[in-house]
């Protein structure tokens, strides 16, 4: 059976994708000064205990990391710890109901024939430029109430933040260093000035979307500050997107690479499903998340202090084989399927019902259309971040 990782030459640095899985479970590197976790069991600890291993990582990063922009906790939800963590996420959760998802199917539908419509006149699709980027960017930015016409711009500052971001050393500086963490400071700096704009024209002039929500929410009876609503929108922003992007061209990646299950799915749709879940294992968009030990404790064998970071594999734990047999073999009919690449614990995406439904709608809308579709011959090209997996380039051949 063909390994997308061999046929296409995935990023080197996830080098567990090539089936060389790490001895350890969890390895200290004094290169980046950051603790690894490689291992299922291991990853499903950190992510159930929150109060040893703390989702607010910019605590223990270094000034020379920081650059005093401790401005950036405030709000952000996947860097805050209970309690205050559950009182914002019951908040935007209410944005987030199944009905809230599922009222939005017939838009997704439509978006994307739209989409695809322009692509289908030239014979040849580039999925990430006409499908898979802007339709996630599309539907976010019209729940956020941003405008969706401004995705432009949203892509050149997240594009340049995922480029240089994932690059830091703890324990070494350099020019290169400092140049990077500019770029990515500069980058966030911009979008947040964007949404805070659009913030204050809020609270001036109310609408039905989800920014206004935000700017009348009230957490124990206080209003969140311009800050805080802002930090949450970028969250949202940018989680909402780059992440549903890379699950439309990785699963469509691996259907690509195993025509017969490409066959089985589009002799049956509701095959479709296990598809997309088995490449969220095999191919996790959000290859790792950061947590920081808030005491000294025992993980996977090894001693870890408090107050460090771990940087937690979610695509090396999808791999592990001592949960999932067979583990670098693409198996859309994987029963159960339990791969963490939604996270797990409080901070499970809360975008997870939404990233499924535009998955299954846009690519069951992509088969339909398109009976032949081949990956063509230049191959796709890798986000170049060792903390995603995913194309930002897949040609396809829409006939034989
Ligand atoms: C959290 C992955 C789509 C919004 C997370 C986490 C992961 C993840 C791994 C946990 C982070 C952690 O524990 O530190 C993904 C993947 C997606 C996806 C693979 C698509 C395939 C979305 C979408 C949205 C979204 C479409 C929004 C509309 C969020 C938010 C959180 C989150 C707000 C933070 C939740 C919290 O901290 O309580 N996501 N995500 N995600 N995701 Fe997603």
């Amino acid at each position: 059976m063909t390994n997308v990782a061999d046929t296409w030459g995935i990023n080197p640095q996830q080098f567990w994708l090539r089936g060389q899985r790490p001895e350890e479970p969890v390895r200290f590197d004094p290169e980046t000064g950051m603790w690894n976790v490689y291992g299922y069991p291991e990853t499903v600890r950190v992510l159930g205990d929150p109060a040893t291993f703390s989702s607010d990582t910019l605590r223990v990063l270094p000034d020379s990391v920081m650059r005093g922009n401790k401005q950036m906790r405030e709000g952000n939800l996947v860097q805050m710890d209970e309690p205050d963590h559950k009182k914002l996420r019951r908040l935007v959760s209410e944005a987030f109901t199944p009905k809230v998802v599922a009222d939005l199917e017939p838009r997704i539908a439509a978006l994307t024939h739209e989409l695809l419509d322009a692509a289908a006149q030239r014979g040849r699709l580039e999925l990430v430029a006409d499908l898979a980027y802007p339709l996630p960017v599309i539907v976010i930015a019209e729940l956020l109430g941003v405008p969706s016409s401004d995705r432009d711009l949203f892509k050149q500052w997240v594009d340049k933040m995922l480029e240089y971001s994932g690059q830091f050393s703890l324990v070494k500086q350099s020019a290169e260093q400092d140049r990077a963490i500019e770029i990515v400071f500069e980058q966030r700096r911009q979008l947040t000035e964007y949404l805070a704009a659009h913030a204050t024209e809020r609270s001036q002039r109310p609408r039905e979307d989800l920014l206004t929500k935000l700017v009348q929410a009230e957490v124990d009876g206080e209003r969140l500050t311009t800050n805080e609503v802002v930090n949450f929108a970028t969250v949202l922003l940018i989680a909402g997107h780059i992440t549903t992007t890379m699950l439309l061209g990785n699963t469509v990646l691996c259907l690509d690479a195993h025509r017969e299950q490409m066959a089985r799915v589009r002799a049956d749709r509701r095959r479709l499903p296990g598809a997309i879940e088995e490449s969220l294992r095999f191919l996790s968009p959000f290859a790792a998340v950061g947590r920081a030990t808030t005491v000294e404790t025992e993980l996977g064998g090894a001693r870890i202090p408090a107050d460090k970071l771990l940087m937690v594999w979610i695509a090396a734990a999808n791999r592990d084989e001592r949960q999932f047999a067979r583990p670098d073999e693409y198996d859309p009919t994987r029963d159960p399927n339990p791969h963490v690449a939604f996270g797990r614990g409080i901070h499970f995406c809360l975008g997870a019902p939404l990233a499924r439904l535009e998955g299954r709608v846009a690519l069951g809308i992509l088969l339909d259309r398109f009976p032949e579709l081949r990956v063509a011959p230049e191959g796709p090209e890798f986000i170049p971040s060792p903390n995603m997996t995913g194309v930002r380039k897949l040609p396809l051949l829409l006939a034989p």
